[in-house]
């Protein structure tokens, strides 16, 4: 048997029928036509949102990286709930626009960026988060040609790392940004190019269980925003500090307590240097905000055996939740949260099995050797912390399976 992530405390039992948002996982089910089905209940995102105001400074705002969760009826809502967001494609800044968010609280970073996504984004009026040299002459020679004022900001590879995070984004050779050594000559060429230059983007990484990691990380970034600063010999109008809030995914893991980032950020924005006193600040957070919000359901197809293991096979699969199969960010695999909806909080049957997807091929496994109260053809698997990097970031393609549905609730 091996152990499982645990289950958010949100979650609770009606009559064995696990609750989403106080409605039964069956009948959301019935309600949207079929499985495989993501629900997202939009009462935790909106917790989330007032737990991470009440613990951080004032003068922070609140961006929502939309590439954790796209889906529009989501998006709509997010408006009202952070100051901005963070798009990572021209795809993304048509949802972001059609959601209903005003262009100049979008921010646009990613390598990459082509000359029509750069073209609509200065024709928008977002704020592009520059890459590259290479990147800032482009949107400056598109600005020219479309008569407008381009809208600039320059992302920083950091000369530090977010320690103990899943994914670092900064610090060493990386694709994002550029070199903070090479950081203030590109804010002064776009300044001197006509740009409206917007500050600087440093986001070390992601998903980091670690205060101290994070409020060390911080500090470094501000330090850092004020050096490049004083080089330019301007006050950068945004500093995003980037993110890297965890979620605690998997056996052992410990829910990242926010408070005290919130204090140590609190006297350090107090404390700030004299070059970024006029500035603003914020963070851009994507799976924190929404992952624990999501549960993914999918129907057992059939149970069988092989060689003395038990495997429950479900009409879902990494081609919509690849995350839970440990093939997004995660170098060992290890099990999400998983439960029967149907027989929410029975006791575990004596043997584990090992629930798979309808993929053919061996890394399709939701849950590998966990205990499960005994389960049928016909059940309802749920999948925990699915509200981020679920549906929008798996393979949906992949042999031809019907795409998932999915539901927002609150
Ligand atoms: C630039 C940028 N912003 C925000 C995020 C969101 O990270 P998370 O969902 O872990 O908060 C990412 C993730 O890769 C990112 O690259």
């Amino acid at each position: 048997m091996k152990p499982m992530g645990p289950i958010p405390p949100a979650f609770v039992s009606e009559e064995g029928m696990l609750l989403i948002g106080g409605c039964g996982a069956a009948s959301l089910v019935d309600e949207a036509g079929d499985t495989p089905l993501f629900v997202y209940d939009m009462d935790i995102v909106a917790a989330q949102a007032r737990h991470w105001r009440a613990a951080m400074p004032d003068a922070l705002d609140l961006h929502y990286a939309i590439k954790a969760n796209p889906y529009g009826p989501l998006l709509t809502r997010m408006t009202d709930l952070v100051d901005g967001f963070d798009i990572a494609s021209g795809g993304e800044l048509q949802m972001a626009l059609d959601a209903g968010m005003a262009p100049d609280r979008i921010s646009f970073a990613g390598p990459g960026k082509r000359d029509d996504e750069l073209s609509a984004a200065i024709f928008a009026g977002v704020t592009i988060n520059l890459e590259s040299e290479g990147e800032g002459r482009r949107a400056l020679a598109i600005a020219e040609k479309l008569g407008k004022t381009p809208r600039l900001a320059v992302r920083v590879n950091p000369d530090f790392e977010l320690k103990g995070s899943g994914m670092r984004m900064g610090g060493g050779a990386k694709p994002f940004g550029v070199d903070a050594e090479r950081a203030a000559g590109l804010a002064r060429d776009i300044i001197a190019g006509g740009a409206d230059w917007r500050g600087w983007h440093i986001f070390a990484g992601s998903q980091t269980l670690d205060p101290l990691a994070i409020i060390e990380a911080q500090a470094a970034t501000i330090g850092l925003a004020a050096r490049l600063s004083d080089a330019v010999g301007a006050t950068p109008p945004l500093v995003n500090l980037g993110g890297g809030f965890g979620l605690a995914y998997f056996p052992g893991d410990v829910p990242l307590e926010i408070s005290q980032i919130g204090e140590a950020l609190d006297k350090a924005l107090e404390s700030r240097p004299d070059s970024l006193k006029e500035s603003r600040f914020a963070m851009e957070l994507g799976r924190w905000l929404v992952g624990e919000s999501g549960v993914y359901l999918t129907r057992v197809i059939d149970v069988k055996t092989s060689q003395g293991e038990t495997f429950v096979v479900v009409d879902g699969g990494l081609h919509h939740q690849l995350a839970a199969s440990g093939n997004f960010g995660t170098v060992v695999r290890r099990n999400y949260p998983i439960a029967v909806a149907n027989r929410f909080g029975a006791a575990p049957a004596d043997d584990a099995v090992t629930v798979v997807g309808c993929l053919c091929t061996p890394i399709d496994r939701l849950g590998d050797r966990v205990a499960l109260p005994p389960v049928q053809p016909g059940d309802l698997i749920a999948i925990f912390l699915a509200g981020a990097y679920g549906a929008s970031a798996s393979p949906a393609a992949f042999l031809g399976h019907p795409s998932p549905r999915e539901l927002l609730l609150g």
